[in-house]
């Protein structure tokens, strides 16, 4: 390396090298470090089998399991069971004692549209749409808190999990 840098500097100063070529030379120079400067080093971003990619949980937590959506069995299902299922239990129309029966509707048909809380029917009839047909939820009055009513829409909107 020195033979060559002490050869190359008196050649320079006395401008035995073409200008032209001095320059393409020097841009030559340039993009070769340009070049080893983007090199990765061996350590490549992407190895294409990236296991560490972030997974989403039902409610868009990152790497979560699912912990923070609202919950079917503690918090839903105890709401109906307390202002609903006396009248919508197992004798006919909308049944809501159990999961199953909740998704599967009323005379109305679907009444939970997943992921679509303000666009289930469950949740037009609770707030009194105006578009729904009949009365608004409960039937004898007593009507849910609007915070009661916001947590079955989240429930809905994450998914209506039956967790
Ligand atoms: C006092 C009885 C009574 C209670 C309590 C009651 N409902 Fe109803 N519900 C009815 C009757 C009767 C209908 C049918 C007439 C109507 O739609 O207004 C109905 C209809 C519905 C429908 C429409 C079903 C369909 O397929 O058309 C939904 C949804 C509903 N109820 C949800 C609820 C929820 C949720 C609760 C509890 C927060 C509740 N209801 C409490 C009597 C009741």
């Amino acid at each position: 390396m020195l033979p060559v840098v002490l050869t190359c500097i008196p050649k320079l100063y006395l401008i035995k090298i073409p200008p032209m070529k001095f320059l393409s030379s020097l841009i030559l120079s340039f993009t070769l470090i340009g070049l080893w400067s983007c090199s990765d080093s061996g350590n490549p971003v992407d190895s294409g089998n990236n296991t560490s990619d972030p997974v989403l949980d039902d409610c868009g937590v990152t790497d979560g399991d699912n912990s923070s959506c609202v919950n079917y069995s503690t918090e839903i299902k105890p709401l109906f069971d307390s202002k609903c299922t006396g009248c919508h239990g197992a004798s006919g129309g909308l049944n809501l004692g159990s999961y199953s029966t909740l998704m599967s509707g009323g005379s109305s048909g679907v009444v939970v549209i997943s992921e679509n809380g303000s666009g289930s029917y469950l949740i037009k009839k609770l707030r009194g749409a105006e578009t729904i047909s009949g009365v608004q939820m409960p039937k004898s009055g007593g009507y849910l808190d609007e915070s009661d009513i916001q947590l079955i829409e989240t429930w809905i909107d994450e998914g209506a999990l039956n967790n």
